[in-house]
């Protein structure tokens, strides 16, 4: 499995040196992790203890630029996989319920765009605070993931609720939730379609689209990882494959078209991002062309629309295309969902900063059969494909029940 990154915010409170533990088991199960520690933190125990149990540097000030190409805090809340807050304290739980950003954590927090987990630890009256239990449920509600504190003998000289979640249990629900994830596509055979396709029209030339195959080796790598058996069809593009899954090159629509329905059958997903070309040249010449006076047509027929094709040959095969769009992005993307039989299509709005041909992000939107429509934030091509292929496996375990 690939390593998974954990940044883990200290906060300041005598629990900190269970912090401490916590990283060094963090490390020993095989995690990168960085640490954060807000300035009362490191009046409990040195950032040194940290960064000597991490190996790496660790953080305090969000002015102290440790790469000047980067900027600590945005890129802290994009590096990680998951972000634990251990231990938290009401200070902290407080200023994240209400946004508040005036220390490296609190505005790494708020950039984050990764799960955050938060185990609290303090006083037991502090923690049965109504605003603070009140700040827990909006945490919650935001979707962070609260680890409850044990009860037991505090610091404080009171026994209660409050004593920060055990290290070794913290590193047992982060195993378990990575675990959760690694083969979940497992037995499955996943077929995907990448880059654009090229349409030979002489020798020399040809017409093709400026689709760069990104999105789709980006779902095949995490297709990959997620346990899939994968089979990647793809037309030309610049890119290494990812290790772990079958390639087939094409170049026409037409060789895309017969490879895809040669791996259609025992096929549990196809998955479409490969731009293809709706018309080819009507006739292509084995010479190359000679200009002549005047201006020249070149007449084009239709391809075989694949996804259509599949579409309607479908048996169990759960089917994903994807369409670009420049205007009406929801009316298409649901005609074609409509039209091609598909279970899902990814839509993006090509023309949006952020979104479509060579980016290395994209905008997407999911449309279900059902009805049902996911919009999803700016994120990196692998993160959109570790969503749509989140969103398969839970249509694929619909079918099976
Ligand atoms: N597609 C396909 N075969 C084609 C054309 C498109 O399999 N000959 C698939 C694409 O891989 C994508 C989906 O259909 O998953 C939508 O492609 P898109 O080009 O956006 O839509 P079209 O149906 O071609 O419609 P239009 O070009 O009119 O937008």
């Amino acid at each position: 499995m690939e390593q998974k990154n954990i940044l883990l915010c200290v906060t300041g409170g005598i629990a900190v040196y269970k912090a401490a533990a916590l990283t060094s088991k963090l490390v020993q199960a095989g995690y990168n992790v960085k640490v954060m520690m807000s300035p009362s933190a490191t009046k409990f125990v040195t950032p040194l203890t940290f960064q000597a149990l991490s190996r790496n540097d660790v953080y305090t000030d969000t002015f102290d630029e440790k790469d000047s190409s980067k900027i600590a805090h945005i890129d802290l809340g994009d590096w990680p996989d998951l972000i634990i807050v251990a231990p938290a304290t009401a200070n902290t739980i407080g200023k994240l319920a209400n946004g508040l950003g005036d220390e490296m954590i609190q505005a790494t927090l708020l950039a984050a765009t990764k799960p955050i987990w938060i185990a609290p630890a303090m006083n037991v009256n502090m923690y049965h605070h109504p605003i603070v239990q009140k700040n827990m449920n909006t945490l919650k509600e935001i979707g962070c993931k609260l680890i409850e504190p044990n009860e037991g003998y505090l610091a404080c000289g009171y026994v209660g609720k409050g004593r920060l979640a055990e290290p070794e249990d913290i590193t047992q629900a982060v195993n378990d939730y990575f675990q959760n994830e690694f083969g979940i596509l497992k037995g499955k055979k996943i077929v995907i379609s990448a880059g654009p396709t090229l349409e030979t029209i002489d020798p020399v030339r040809y017409l093709s689209n400026r689709s760069t195959g990104k999105m789709g080796y980006s779902l095949a790598e995490v297709a990959v990882s997620l346990g899939a058996e994968v089979v990647l069809v793809s037309g030309p593009t610049n890119l290494t494959p990812p290790e772990g899954c079958k390639v087939i090159k094409t170049e026409s629509a037409a060789q895309m078209y017969d490879a895809i329905l040669t791996e259609f059958g025992n096929a549990d997903v196809v998955i479409k991002t490969a731009a293809v070309a709706d018309y080819t040249p009507a006739v292509t010449y084995d010479q190359k062309m000679k200009k002549s006076e005047g201006d020249l047509s070149i007449p084009l027929k239709r391809t075989k629309d694949i996804l259509l094709s599949l579409g309607q040959q479908k048996t169990h095969q759960i089917l994903v295309g994807f369409a670009a769009e420049t205007e009406q992005v929801e009316d298409y993307a649901k005609g074609k969902l409509l039209k091609k039989n598909a279970d899902m299509i990814v839509a993006n709005d090509v023309t949006k900063a952020g979104a479509g041909f060579g980016t290395e992000t994209n905008i997407v939107t999911i449309y279900h059969r059902n009805g049902e429509v996911k919009p999803l934030p700016i994120m990196t091509k692998k993160e959109v494909a570790k969503e749509i292929l989140l969103e398969v496996h839970r249509l694929l375990n619909e079918e099976a029940r």
